[in-house]
């Protein structure tokens, strides 16, 4: 089991990212987060193309966002310190959530990814944040409609419903869904209740003044 940030050492890359990060997450046995990110990957890319966000963005995000799975739980904070992420209270208090800034951090320094766009992406799939780029929204809802939990996600039908609709109101039916949860989650990340609040407003907004 890996403990710190320093022990994965060199990952080669062949320059094609989907080899390359299903065989880091091998190579760190996580062959169930390998499949999950290839599948999100392309998810990804039909609802870029859906959007007119850019596809190979989407696609690349995809692949990268679930790269940090090869730290366990109970490392993750202490492996945040070690590469300088900024450690929020409620992530201290439930440490899955960090795993998008890890990865996005990752997927720079490992999977040498340069462009703003994808590691912002990344680095907000869980949570979602303030003023949300397209490209962030692609991502959120991409990773929810392909869960890496077995069966089917009980909100699947609901957001694929909306995405017919808009990006964001797939997005926020996924929000939505967590929110009236929040009583059993065991904390509201900051980003979450901001992307909650800012998408309500505009599609409330939206509601009101039919284009
Ligand atoms: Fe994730
Ligand atoms: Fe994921």
């Amino acid at each position: 089991m890996i403990c710190s940030y320093r022990e994965l050492g060199e990952h080669e890359l062949t320059g094609i990212l989907r080899n390359d990060v299903a065989s880091f997450l091998q190579k760190h046995q996580c062959p169930k987060t390998a499949e999950h990110v290839l599948k999100v990957g392309e998810e990804a890319r039909r609802i870029a193309v859906l959007y007119g966000a850019d596809p190979t963005a989407a696609e690349y995000a995809g692949y990268l966002h679930d790269i940090s799975a090869v730290f366990p739980n109970h490392v993750r904070i202490q492996v945040a310190r070690e590469i300088g992420v900024e450690v929020l209270p409620e992530e201290e208090q439930f440490p899955m959530i960090i795993h998008q800034k890890i990865s996005a951090y990752m997927a720079e320094d490992l999977f040498k990814i340069t462009e703003p766009e994808i590691l912002n992406a990344v680095g907000c799939h869980t949570t979602l944040r303030s003023k949300a780029t397209l490209l962030d929204k692609v991502l959120f809802v991409a990773d929810k409609m392909e869960w890496d939990q077995t069966g089917i996600p009980p909100y699947l039908e609901e957001i694929t419903e909306q995405l017919q609709t808009s990006l964001d109101h797939a997005a926020f039916e996924y929000i939505q869904y967590l929110w009236n949860r929040r009583e059993l989650l065991k904390v509201v990340h900051p980003w979450l209740r901001d992307a909650y609040d800012e998408l309500r407003d505009s599609l409330n907004h939206n509601l009101g003044n039919p284009k």
